[in-house]
């Protein structure tokens, strides 16, 4: 591979046009599992980079997971492990679902790598020394419990219009009015249940509108859909607002240069991730970064987003590439959202399946197909119905595709020892599958999958009829006109070979098993090509089995599995060795309790309390208010100072006296044989206990 790409870029081969293409689909968050709607585009995207190569273009596919940010870090505190070793847990296991549904990357990073920090870096100096950047001073929420700026999402109270109970900090999915999360009316941290108090700090902001000119001819010039133009349009009339893309400590992401305490919001390098996995990718195998990026690039940059994301993918990302002195992307190409039997996935319809829920049960390339089968160019939403989804798989796949071969090859196996005859039965109607050969490159170049699959089907229904008019088995049985039999299957298996490398790049595992039977490639660089030639006078394998036909009771098998709550993924869980105690609780759930070292540094009695003290007590830095019942054994004035273990991710319980933060550990059969549990002497408060 090395030098391939600078050689071929520097002198460009016009006769075989080579076309010199970077594909990405967004970054997933490292917090969670990969689930049925992100494959959408990952199958989307695969697909169209697997029918790219079939078409003899050179492309390369990367993605990342999405590492930074407040969720992230919140969840690694939830498990009491670092943002490091989540993102690390996590990645393992996106990469492990990709790879298991084949979705082919060169090269699958993260955004918490040295590439992205340098090219974050790079991107927000030049930013800086363009003029770009702002700094203000700004007023948001803190949790004074958490110890942490509040993202909108993590405020909830009543909406301010509606009056609707529960509602984010930054719209209100009643009746949808958006507002400040200081309107919300009794807003309160979702973290910690208390009122979020006002803090101020210095936040910095990207100018978009000094962007303006040339993103609007970045915009203008054919690289959207249609839809997306239109949007474009009102957000440039609306105005561009500027972007703030700092985070205050504690934040899990690259502190800024200079900036102590200051962080990139995790937006502004996720993009970036892109240019860091590409990067990762150029070094491993001698590629030449520049050719790809350099203002001037010849290569082409394909983005494939949902349309959640366009705002970042359309403006911010093309500011960002042209202030580093980057080029800019070719086009961004947006899908809409999955639903699942016409509804929002839902956990407690059993519709909220995981990658990992469905290989439990499915092949990938079902899904593949049905995707496939109904993704289009335009931004709408497509539908999973369930019963749809196993009837259409069975119909198109097993009944019509694996039908023509499956007719056909018994005789060549039995009859013929498995080698393809010298002629076809029918030349003009293989030319004409096999002229469709251009046809399918662009409609899979254009996105317009679901016309194609149509059309590949139509097809496969041509070729069905042909062996039924044809009728081989009549022939075989009246025995005598061998070799008219030998062309009739010789056409049939021809005709199999066409529809399957059509359908090659949608159907990978299939496509393979369809590659041993009739031993030859049909999905490699070229082969589209090559299917002007009939397969003749060739040996083939012995018929298997290529797809089994889905079971209707497969899917209740999976939505009652999504149904459950999830435990790992794909390790059965262990037979228990015990009796199981009752209300038996996990290594899992135990893992949860944030167990800390505190100081007591206040104690008092509570006036109208039998049991309780109020103890102030120092977790390393904040502090927090606690009844414990452990009067009868302790004398306020006995616990100051002294060190104790609290549960410290308890939630606040509001009490008679008030709320109390968190949990001090004490064991004993009660009155004064309460003992705190203390750690040694010597310990931080705030140490995590293990
Ligand atoms: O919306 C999301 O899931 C983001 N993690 C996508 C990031 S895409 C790119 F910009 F990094
Ligand atoms: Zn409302």
């Amino acid at each position: 591979m090395k030098g391939v790409i600078s050689s071929t870029l520097a002198q460009p081969d016009i006769f075989t046009m080579t076309r010199q293409i970077l594909v990405t689909s967004a970054l997933p968050y490292a917090n969670g599992s990969i689930h049925l709607g992100h494959l959408v585009e990952y199958v989307q995207t695969d697909t169209w980079v697997r029918a790219m190569r079939l078409a003899g273009h050179q492309v390369y596919y990367v993605c990342a997971d999405d590492a930074h940010g407040t969720p992230i870090m919140l969840k690694a505190r939830e498990e009491g492990i670092s943002p490091e070793a989540l993102i690390e847990r996590v990645g393992e296991e996106h990469r492990r679902d990709f790879e298991d549904f084949h979705i082919a990357f060169n090269h699958y990073h993260s955004t918490h790598s040295e590439e992205n920090r340098h090219f974050s870096e790079h991107i927000y100096r030049s930013l800086r020394t363009g003029g770009h950047i702002d700094q203000r001073t700004i007023s948001q929420a803190w949790d004074p419990i958490e110890g942490l700026f509040l993202p909108d999402r993590f405020i909830r109270g009543t909406c301010p219009r509606c009056k609707a109970l529960d509602q984010y900090g930054d719209n209100c999915e009643s009746c949808g009015a958006t507002y400040e999360p200081t309107d919300l009316i009794d807003a309160v941290s979702a973290l910690s249940g208390t009122p979020p108090e006002t803090r101020e700090s210095v936040h910095f902001f990207v100018k978009l509108s000094h962007f303006e000119p040339m993103l609007s001819e970045w915009t203008g010039s054919g690289r959207l859909q249609s839809e997306v133009t239109n949007k474009l349009q009102e957000w440039f009339t609306t105005g561009l607002m500027d972007w703030d893309i700092s985070r205050d400590a504690p934040y899990f992401g690259f502190e800024i240069p200079d900036q102590p305490g200051k962080y990139f919001y995790v937006w502004l390098d996720a993009p970036i991730g892109y240019m860091a996995s590409f990067k990762h990718l150029c070094d491993r195998d001698g590629l030449d970064f520049d050719a790809f990026w350099d203002r001037d690039s010849k290569a082409e940059l394909y983005h494939f987003i949902g349309k959640d994301i366009l705002y970042f993918h359309t403006l911010f990302w093309p500011a960002m590439l042209s202030a580093g002195g980057f080029r800019t992307p070719s086009a961004v190409y947006a899908h809409g959202f999955l639903t699942v039997n016409g509804q929002k996935m839902s956990k407690s319809r059993g519709t909220f399946i995981t990658a990992r829920a469905y290989l439990n049960h499915f092949d990938p390339d079902y899904l593949r197909y049905y995707f496939v089968a109904k993704l289009n160019s335009r931004v709408e939403d497509i539908d999973l119905n369930l019963e749809d989804f196993v009837q259409r798989v069975n119909s198109d796949l097993v009944g019509k595709l694996v039908n023509i071969a499956s007719r056909c090859a018994g005789f060549i196996e039995k009859t013929f020892d498995s080698r393809l005859g010298p002629r076809l039965d029918n030349p003009e109607l293989y030319d004409r599958f096999a002229s469709y050969g251009k046809t399918v490159t662009e409609r899979y170049e254009s996105r317009e999958f679901s016309r194609a699959v149509r059309e590949i089907m139509a097809l496969a229904d041509e070729a069905n009829q042909y062996i039924n008019d044809r009728q081989p088995w009549v022939l075989a049985r009246e025995g005598g006109r061998a070799e008219e039999l030998h062309a009739i299957c010789s056409q049939g298996i021809n005709l199999f070979r066409v529809l399957a490398s059509y359908l090659a790049p949608a159907l990978p595992a299939l496509t393979d098993r369809i590659e041993r039977f009739l031993k030859t490639t049909i999905s490699r660089p070229g082969d589209w090509e090559r299917l002007v030639e009939p397969l003749l006078d060739h040996d083939i394998s012995p018929f298997e089995t290529l797809l089994k036909r889905i079971e209707t009771q497969a899917i209740d098998a999976m939505t009652n599995d999504t149904n459950q709550p999830a435990t790992d993924a794909d390790q059965p869980a262990p037979a228990p060795d015990h009796e199981p105690f009752e209300d038996e609780i996990t290594i899992d759930d135990f893992s949860k309790i944030d167990l800390r070292v505190a100081r007591v540094v206040h104690a008092q009695q509570v006036e109208g309390a039998d049991k309780l003290l109020q103890l102030t007590l120092d977790l390393g830095g904040t502090e927090r208010n606690v009844f414990a019942g452990i009067k009868s054994a302790y004398e306020p004035d006995a616990l100051i100072g002294r060190l104790v273990i609290v549960v410290a991710n308890l939630a606040p319980r509001k009490m008679r006296f008030g709320v109390s933060q968190g949990m001090v550990l004490a064991a004993g059969p009660g009155g004064t044989d309460i003992w705190l549990l203390s750690p040694d002497t010597g310990a931080t408060p705030g140490t995590r206990v293990r």
